[in-house]
């Protein structure tokens, strides 16, 4: 919560200043890594924000990687929480979360989890039991199955 608090002084201040949006990026930005095989739209871009409303306007959009040398803009259907072993090191990237209005993975069949597992790993161990929707083959066939949360694996 402290930290919090903190980051939104950080913000606060620096916004009064002309390069305040880079400023709080920093602190949000994982620099030197990227989400890998995720990415369903790429596209070149004027400035990283433009990254930001692109992704907002998708609805299965749940993070970025952005190249900051080609500012390429890569739009990824998961978080590297739900993926970690697919976040990996690349000097020229920055990853970023979504923002704002992220919808949560499983939660609509737009965007399914392929598993329970991923569910938890991708939105923490508080995420509730309750039915998801799952497609576990990855064939674009999403269907509702009930997660069972407090079952260990
Ligand atoms: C996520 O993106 C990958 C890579 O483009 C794609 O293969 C996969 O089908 C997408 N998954 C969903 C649920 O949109």
């Amino acid at each position: 919560m402290l930290w919090i608090f903190r980051y939104f002084l950080v913000c606060v201040s620096v916004t009064n200043i002309v390069i305040a949006e880079d400023q709080c990026r920093i602190e949000i930005n994982i620099r030197g890594m990227a989400l890998k095989g995720f990415a369903f739209e790429r596209m070149t871009v004027a400035a990283p924000h433009i990254c930001d409303i692109l992704c907002e306007r998708e609805i299965i959009c749940q993070s970025y990687n952005f190249n900051r040398k080609e500012k390429i803009c890569e739009l990824n259907n998961r978080t590297k929480d739900a993926r970690p072993e697919n976040f990996r090191s690349d000097p020229a990237w920055f990853y970023i979360r979504r923002l704002n209005g992220r919808a949560p993975l499983g939660s609509i069949p737009e965007l399914p989890a392929r598993s329970c597992q991923e569910i938890t790993a991708g939105e923490g161990k508080d995420t509730p039991s309750n039915n998801y929707w799952l497609d576990p083959s990855g064939n674009g066939k999403a269907f509702l199955v009930y997660c069972d949360m407090n079952l260990e694996g």
